[in-house]
């Protein structure tokens, strides 16, 4: 009992970890977008699409299934980017774009790699690599007016 002790008072204090700020107990200094409904909806959808692409990447990398790799980094290149009304592309703020822009490339650049390549550990790095725009874009904006 007593041995067991540290590892006990080592548990009590996991939840702690990584559980961060406590919402509302931080302010948000994320730069907010004013969209329209309609736009926010059609960056949320571009969103998922990228989010799909890097759950079918994974999944696909963990099985050596190079040409589904491929084929899910492909859904979230360039060829999406283009699909961006013009009245949503004016709003957005340049450094925004460039990261999307970015992203776009970086998913085609992944799937290059993975056809002529054909190497699931590279294609993971590089999706740990381009997703750092994920990260970043998101500690940097928000949809929303100032508040
Ligand atoms: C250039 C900026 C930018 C990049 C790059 C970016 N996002 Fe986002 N993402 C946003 C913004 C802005 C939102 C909306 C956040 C909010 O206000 O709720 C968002 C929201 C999302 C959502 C929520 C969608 C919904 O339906 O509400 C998902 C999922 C997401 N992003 C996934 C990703 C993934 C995965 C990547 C990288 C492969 C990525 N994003 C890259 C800007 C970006």
């Amino acid at each position: 009992m007593i041995r067991s002790f540290p590892l006990l008072l080592l548990l009590a204090t996991l939840p702690a970890w990584g559980a961060g700020p406590r919402p509302g107990s931080h302010p948000d200094h994320r730069q907010p977008l004013a969209l329209s409904a309609e736009e926010a909806a059609h960056l949320r959808l571009e969103m998922r699409l990228f989010l799909n692409s890097v759950q079918k990447i994974v999944t696909a990398a963990a099985h050596q299934d190079m040409p589904v790799v491929a084929e899910a980094a492909r859904e979230s290149g360039l060829v999406a980017a283009h699909q961006v009304p013009p009245g949503l592309r004016a709003k957005l703020p340049l450094e925004f774009k460039k990261l999307g822009h970015a992203t776009h490339e970086a998913f085609d650049d992944l799937a290059r790699d993975a056809e002529s390549m054909a190497d699931g550990g590279l294609a993971l790095k590089q999706l740990g690599r381009l997703m750092q725009n994920c990260v970043s874009c998101h500690a940097t904006y928000r949809i929303g007016p100032a508040r």
